[in-house]
């Protein structure tokens, strides 16, 4: 069994010794984390994320017959095969999300012939860091160019959306799909969820004398899923009370905190106005080069997620307190929460200490060791070969 690589020539290799031809093509498609704008998404809000260098890599080539795709995943040593038939909303375990690609395809008009897919991925799983949107992106672009569909980005990252929404079953928003599709190296990308509005903007945190350091707090994020549907439904419904199309729309945070009771509820919308309104300064912080007032942004979004959002888990306070006490400018958990991943803006060169910093006090409060690496602004989805 091969070893998984980010690199697309072991995969070739694989995909050979699996199927006995040589693959029309590799694709690939990055995970993500987000600088700022956390469940602002599905209220229309804004939102910041970048891609990683960390990636699923797909090698692909059509099959004679029409209506049957095999899927060999190298992480999970396993191969899946799928029917026309197969194609029903809410099929389970991992070949979902490449199933429910085919699916969308389809909903949305579009003949997808069969094909044969041979994946790998270095992007950590269950860790906020958006595996299952690189993934679902990763087939995207690999169906599109095999069956040669003219399909936008944008229109790439809302097919993709729509597999994980209506066939998987997560009720997200579109900001995953829309950072592996539409990010570029070097940059953050500012995201408008009501009018698809992006915009690249510069994060060179290198020139500033900074670095970005990405901490797997490893918790496992059982409620994610519940959790995660319960925050949407909360926004639905305040929005639908202060009789607004969704919390973006929410101008006056005083006048319609005032209109609610549900203290619950209060909080939820604090939250969203406020994290919108701070996803616009860090934009004008980023366009105007000034990466290191990020920081308290960062500190002050996690503030929001923890105590007025409340999807925070201890091991993530944790790994966030510990980061600003061993030096970092800022940080704040990043992705839907429950758990995964934290980030913190540190001075370059200080990531592995930091990280060491955080391992040691994670081992003297009993949670198991968190990982860490360094993250790169990367490309979004593109043809390797
Ligand atoms: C998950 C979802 C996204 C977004 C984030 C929270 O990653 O997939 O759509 O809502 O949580 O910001």
């Amino acid at each position: 069994m091969h070893e998984v690589s980010n690199g697309a020539s072991g995969l070739v290799e694989a995909f050979r010794a699996q199927t006995g031809r040589q693959p029309a093509g590799v694709w690939a498609a990055p995970g993500r984390v987000n600088v700022i704008g956390e469940h602002t998404d599905y209220n229309d809000g804004y939102v910041m994320p970048f891609a990683l260098a960390q990636r699923v890599l797909i090698a692909a080539a059509p099959r004679n017959d029409h209506g049957t795709w095999t899927v060999t995943s190298l992480n999970n040593r396993s191969t899946k095969i799928f029917r026309d038939a197969d194609l029903q909303p809410g099929m389970t375990g991992w070949q979902a999300y490449v199933a429910g690609v085919v699916w969308a395809l389809k909903e949305a008009g579009h003949r997808i012939d069969g094909a044969d897919l041979v994946l790998t991925s270095d992007v950590p799983k269950g860790a906020g860091l958006s595996s299952s949107a690189a993934l679902e992106c990763a087939v995207l672009i690999a169906l599109a160019d095999l069956n040669e569909l003219e399909i936008p980005g944008l229109g790439r990252a809302k097919l993709a959306r729509r597999a994980e929404n209506a066939f998987v079953g997560a009720p997200t928003g579109l900001m995953d799909q829309a950072a592996s599709t539409l990010c570029t190296a070097g940059h953050a990308l500012f995201f408008d969820c009501r009018t698809d509005a992006a915009e690249q903007v510069l994060l060179d945190t290198r020139s500033s004398g900074l670095e970005i350091l990405v901490l797997d707090t490893k918790t496992p994020h059982a409620l994610v899923d519940s959790e995660y549907a319960a925050r949407r439904t909360s926004c639905e419904e305040a929005a639908r009370l202060l009789g607004v199309a969704a919390l973006r729309d929410v101008t006056d945070l005083d006048a319609a905190l005032a209109q609610l009771s549900d203290p619950v509820m209060r909080r939820r919308v604090r939250h969203v106005v406020t994290e919108n309104a701070r996803v616009l300064e860090a934009v004008a912080i980023l366009r105007a080069g000034r990466i290191a007032d990020l920081a308290p942004l960062l500190d002050a979004s996690h503030e929001s997620m923890r105590d007025d959002f409340e999807i925070t888990v201890p091991q993530v306070d944790l790994a966030v307190d510990v980061a600003r006490a061993s030096g970092a400018l800022g940080a704040r958990m990043t992705g839907g929460g429950f758990g995964g991943c934290i980030i913190a803006l540190v001075e370059a060169g200080d990531s592995n200490r930091i990280g060491d910093e955080i391992t040691v006090k994670f081992g003297a409060a009993g949670y198991g060791p968190p990982t860490h690496f360094t993250a790169v602004p990367s490309a979004g989805a593109e043809r390797l070969e």
